[in-house]
């Protein structure tokens, strides 16, 4: 209530002083047009550049994907290192069968269709080496999940290294 009767009370006082000195106010509303205008001018130059940041922010984005989907899969050494972090090795062998098929037999499945093993990676292919036995591996797809475009890039040419 009482922040209300000063709010009041300065708008009064305010009103007052604006019928009382009419003539005075035309010069200072002049300095604030013209400061308006600064301010106006200065906003507008921060949304540009915040414009133009996210512009190339954008174009990064673009570069990335045009790389990443042009084919080349990632880094073999930092795949094994997910590829044993995230259990898979549990399952899978270089070169002879486990509980899950041998990563060398994975890779000649997957030879010359890289890109469709990054898809089963995100659960976004159907299984084409065992598929009767999918249902073992499905669960697993869970583990990696959180990778990025990237690292799941890396996982499929480490298995693909075993061709
Ligand atoms: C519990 C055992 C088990 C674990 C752990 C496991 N897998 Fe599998 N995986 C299997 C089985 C069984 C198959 C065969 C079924 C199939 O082809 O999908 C398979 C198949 C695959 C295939 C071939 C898919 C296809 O097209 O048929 C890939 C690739 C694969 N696993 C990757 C992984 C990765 C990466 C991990 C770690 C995140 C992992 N696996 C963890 C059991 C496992």
């Amino acid at each position: 209530m009482k922040i209300k009767y000063l709010l009041l009370s300065g708008l009064l006082f305010g009103l007052v002083a604006c019928e009382q000195a009419p003539k005075k106010e035309e010069v200072p509303q002049q300095e604030q047009k013209q400061e308006q205008k600064v301010e106006q001018k200065a906003e507008q130059k921060v949304e540009q550049k915040a414009q133009e940041v996210k512009q190339e922010a954008k174009k990064e984005e673009t570069k990335q994907v045009v790389q990443t989907s042009g084919g080349a899969l990632g880094n073999p050494d930092k795949g094994k290192n997910v590829f044993q972090s995230r259990g898979c090795a549990a399952c899978h062998l270089p070169a002879s069968e486990s509980v899950g098929p041998s990563l060398k037999r994975i890779a000649q499945a997957y030879a010359g269709k890289e890109e469709q093993l990054v898809k089963f990676l995100k659960g976004k292919a159907p299984a084409i080496v065992d598929p009767e036995r999918f249902a073992i591996m499905k669960p697993q797809l869970n583990q990696i999940k959180d990778l990025s475009e990237q690292e799941l890039r890396d996982l499929a040419a480490y298995i693909m290294s075993y061709k």
